[in-house]
């Protein structure tokens, strides 16, 4: 096991494969997309194992992967069968949209994927169309059901969006009551793209929260497991849990587990940071794992405390994309 500097062990790596989209959620880019990488910036799959398996060797046992969407890049779930074989991997998870991912079921059961999030900011089509630009509400609602009864364990991933989804909060709830889903409310984080969206939470965490709660007196907090981002409840008698990601309004860092590693390989240690360093490049320069191990031990006594405070994020206007965070 590897500890930071502020005695973080480092356990979980979320992993981006990719920068692209198939759908243009206006939280997170402009409609005409970003600027995506060239492939030859890409970390091709062979090195992401190589990254991951060093990594497993200093503790890091669960991967979650990003993007982007994962399922736009080519090849993915061959990628996947070869991560999940890595000794010391025992949790590999999958963050989608949702709009390829129906196909691959059977696969990702056989891979062990046990948990998929899946991003749906609304039950409503039109209001779907207008936040990700695209028309494709039926078939990522589809995909809930088709991942629910193929035995995932599903969570909903819905960013709170002032005067767009606010109406959909209710019905999302709802869903829990016949479905054993986890629905998730973010607050929506500063980062879209464009950097023209300046930083002003109107549904934090206790608004949401209220407005459950006028619905559903009865709602009850449950205990968190380690490490969730999520602060989590339970309507009695329901079947699913309901939970809030205070992304903007708390800081999970006196407890951050996670690493992260863009589609281009840059290693970030923290969601705040620009990325400390490009692991492609060192690994492109002929690097050997042993050296590769006691750069990674290197940087992670490096970590920021608490990066979220330090990036002052309330005056400041985010440029980066969460589709080259990965989230
Ligand atoms: P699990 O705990 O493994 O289920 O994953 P998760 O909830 O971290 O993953 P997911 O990819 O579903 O992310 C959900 C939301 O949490 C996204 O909006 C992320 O950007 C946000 N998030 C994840 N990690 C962090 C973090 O370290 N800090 C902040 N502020 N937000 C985060
Ligand atoms: N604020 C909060 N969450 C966001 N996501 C993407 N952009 C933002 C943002 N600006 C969420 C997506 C996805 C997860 C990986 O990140 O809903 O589920
Ligand atoms: Fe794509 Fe996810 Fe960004 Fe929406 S939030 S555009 S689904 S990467």
């Amino acid at each position: 096991m590897i500890y930071d500097n502020h005695g973080r062990p480092i356990t979980y790596l979320r992993l981006a494969v990719t920068d692209r989209c198939n759908l243009r959620c206006f939280y997170c880019m402009p409609e005409e997309g970003i600027k995506y990488l060239h492939k030859s910036k890409l970390l091709s799959y062979e090195e992401m194992l190589r990254i991951v398996s060093v990594l497993a060797e200093l503790g890091v046992h669960k991967v979650r992967i990003t993007g982007g969407e994962p399922f736009v890049r080519n090849n993915l779930i061959d990628f996947l069968y070869r991560l999940a074989d890595i000794h010391g991997i025992d949790e590999l998870n999958i963050t989608t949209n949702g709009i390829l991912t129906g196909q691959y079921l059977k696969q990702m059961k056989e891979i062990g994927i046990r948990s998929v999030n899946l991003s749906l900011d609304t039950l409503d089509s039109q209001r779907f169309f207008e936040i990700t630009r695209r028309d494709e509400f039926s078939k990522v609602y589809q995909t809930l059901f088709d991942l629910l009864d193929a035995g995932f364990e599903v969570k909903i991933n819905a960013v709170v969006m002032d005067g767009k989804n606010t109406d959909d909060i209710l019905p999302l709830v709802a869903l829990t009551e016949h479905y054993p889903v986890a629905v998730r409310f973010i607050e929506e984080m500063p980062f879209n793209g464009e950097g023209s969206h300046y930083p002003v939470l109107h549904w934090n965490i206790n608004r949401i929260l209220d407005t459950i709660r006028a619905a559903y007196p009865s709602l009850s907090k449950i205990k968190d497991a380690p490490h969730s981002t999520s602060y989590n409840y339970h309507v009695p008698g329901f079947k699913g849990n309901i939970g809030v990601i205070a992304a903007f309004s708390r800081t999970f860092c006196g407890t951050c587990n996670r690493i992260r590693m863009t589609a281009q390989g840059e290693l970030k240690t923290c969601l705040y940071d620009e990325g400390v360093l490009s692991i492609r490049d060192l690994i492109r320069s002929g690097i050997s794992n042993e050296e590769l191990k006691g750069i990674f031990i290197n940087t992670f006594q490096q970590r920021a405390k608490d990066g979220f405070e330090a990036e002052s994020r309330r005056t400041k206007l985010v440029t980066e994309s969460m589709t080259t965070i990965g989230g």
